[in-house]
């Protein structure tokens, strides 16, 4: 019997018109698993996310979603199929509470008029932060007045909130404190335990080796390699990331 892969990457390729992003790019991720995606500056990898989530097209390739062909509009059409993304620049909106970032596209309503239910938003938003352990003043807060982590944390809490089958994270933690990484760390475990699978772009080497079951290495938008992590050394995946044998 073989497990059906959550998502498949076949042949992507991506060319911004004479640049080319991504040359060829392989790899599946089971339901369950946590792979990491790295590579240095401009390797490719938020292209790569950026096509999987319906941002880009892909110029050649094919994506599949537990088995199925999938060509995302945009980002609201992949969320519609389980797909959710914590982007390394943040898609959030400035001027609104916390709670309509984190029910943006799908914010609860009442009553025949379908107003929008901000109470009960509010009180999710304030359940959900409290489980995650995001430390923010105040579900009702605007969101231009949180900190660059706090703004991470709601990020990554919507997505846990609403993943299904996949979850793009990229550079999660990237602007978080020691403490606020290890959390996401845990919340990033506890979505594999829930059987999301997980693609999570990461620059710390020590992160990828605490949470990811397997890593792939982009470098100049060439796909250098795909390992277990348990097979894999930490020098082994710095000459793959550089390129140097060490
Ligand atoms: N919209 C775009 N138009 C043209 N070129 C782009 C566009 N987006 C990315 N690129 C180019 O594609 C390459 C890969 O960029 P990308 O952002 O995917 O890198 P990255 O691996 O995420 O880097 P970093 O670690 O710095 O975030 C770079 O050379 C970049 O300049
Ligand atoms: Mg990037």
């Amino acid at each position: 019997m073989t497990t059906e892969s959550a998502l498949e990457l076949r042949g992507i390729h991506k060319q911004f018109g004479a640049v080319t992003a991504i040359e060829r790019f392989d790899l599946d991720v089971a339901p369950g698993e946590i792979v990491a995606l790295v590579g240095d500056n401009g390797a490719g990898k938020s292209t790569l996310v950026k096509i999987i989530s319906g941002l880009y097209q892909p110029t050649d390739g094919e994506i599949r979603l537990s088995g199925e062909p999938v060509s995302f509009r945009d980002a609201s059409d992949a969320r519609a199929h389980g797909v959710e993304v914590v982007y390394q620049d943040l898609a959030l909106v400035d001027q609104q509470p916390v709670y309509m970032n984190l029910f943006l596209g799908r914010e609860l309503t009442k009553g025949p008029l379908r107003t929008l239910d901000r109470a009960r938003m509010a009180r999710e938003t304030q359940d959900l932060v409290t489980e995650l352990d995001v430390r923010i003043p105040s579900p009702h807060a605007t969101l231009s007045d949180l900190s660059g982590g706090q703004r991470q944390g709601i990020a990554i809490a919507r997505a846990t909130h609403w993943a299904r089958g996949l979850v793009l994270m990229d550079e999660p933690t990237a602007a978080l404190g020691v403490a606020e990484t290890a959390k996401v760390e845990e919340t990033i475990l506890r979505l594999k335990a829930r059987g999301a699978a997980v693609l999570i772009v990461s620059h710390n080497l020590e992160q990828v080796f605490r949470v990811a079951d397997r890593v792939t290495v982009l470098r100049r938008g060439t796909q250098v390699g795909t390992r277990r992590i348990d097979e894999v050394a930490k020098n082994d995946l710095v000459a793959m990331i550089t390129g140097l044998a060490q």
